[in-house]
């Protein structure tokens, strides 16, 4: 068991799922062992500057990198730190607060993989890459409802952002060891994040739970709805693992299992237990609702950090 705090990266565009999949995981670990650090912190310019300067909060030149950098390695080394706020509200700064590393670190952001001494402080680096129609409704969604802006405005804004999205945030996919991407089930299904299969791209640059039984699913019941194949990511041979929203309970739980037997803690959460708290979803009138989809995207990536303590 190491005895400094273990890191994980949650990196994509902006409404990517971020926080959806870091709340599961915060969950599972305990939260009283995690502490999540949104990257957004460390803008450079508040709302105002950058629009003056046009120029978007995605850009290197508008965040303090070096600090972003300094602060992951004093807290994959146990210290503490003193972190800028960046208030999303009034899109302004807030005073800094005083962070003692627990046990997990979950740093999510925009441009944690963007330089070689960030990407050196993570255990394990996932990032998120929705196709861009879903990414775009889940940001009106969020934009409109939390954030005080109207669909005009988004629309505006993803438009204005997109040569930042290329040059800066897409690039990252590369430094990652798992690549989450929900997608519909068919082209133009519409919106609902129930329905949502998973692709979980799988790098071999960290040891990935032993699959093989799904490569060769005699007397299993994963049948269709999960699938492994061997493909190419940009280039690089990967795994990719993929669990369709109708997967049914027995499918998911063999899943599981395989997950478990190497993590017995992860046992205590798998769906077996009927627990809601991962996967959980907020439906349109405010339900909750499970995806087993990101269940079990969030038991992988927990997996991972338990595996790397
Ligand atoms: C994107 C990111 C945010 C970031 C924001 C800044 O939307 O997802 O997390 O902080 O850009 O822009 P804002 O709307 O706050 O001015």
């Amino acid at each position: 068991m190491s005895n400094r705090p273990i890191i994980l990266g949650i990196v994509g565009d902006s409404a990517a799922g971020k926080t959806t999949l870091t709340r599961g995981i915060a969950k599972i670990l305990g939260e009283e062992d995690v502490t999540v650090i949104c990257t957004d912190d460390y803008h450079r310019y508040d709302r105002k500057q950058r629009a003056e300067m046009k120029i978007s909060a995605l850009a290197p030149e508008c965040n303090y990198v070096d600090i972003m950098e300094q602060h992951f390695r004093l807290l994959r080394d146990g210290q503490p730190i003193l972190k800028p706020i960046y208030n999303h509200s009034t899109g302004g700064f807030d005073a800094p607060e005083y962070i003692e590393p627990r046990k997990y670190v979950i740093l999510e952001g925009l441009l944690g993989y963007s330089t070689r001494a960030a990407r050196d402080s993570f255990d394990v680096k996932a990032y998120l890459a929705p196709p861009e129609s879903l990414r775009a409704s889940w940001k009106i969604k969020r934009d409109t409802g939390k954030r005080g802006y109207t669909e005009e405005q988004v629309r505006e804004q993803l438009k204005m952002r997109e040569f930042d999205s290329e040059a800066y945030i897409r690039p990252q996919r590369q430094w990652s060891d798992m690549i989450v991407s929900f997608y519909p089930p068919e082209e133009g299904s519409g919106q609902n994040d129930l329905l949502l299969n998973v692709r979980l791209t799988l790098r071999p640059t960290i040891p990935h739970p032993n699959l093989t039984e799904i490569l060769n699913p005699e007397g299993s019941h994963l049948g269709e709805a999960i699938r492994l194949d061997l493909e190419r990511d940009m280039g690089k041979p990967v795994d990719v693992l993929e669990i369709d929203g109708h997967a049914t309970k027995e499918q998911v739980v063999e899943l599981e299992h395989i997950l478990c037997n190497e993590v017995p803690y992860l046992g205590q959460f798998c769906s077996l237990q009927g627990n809601e708290d991962i996967g959980k979803l907020v439906g349109t009138t405010g339900e909750t609702l499970q995806s087993y989809p990101l269940a079990l995207t969030q038991l992988m990536l927990t997996y991972h950090m338990l595996k790397a303590a």
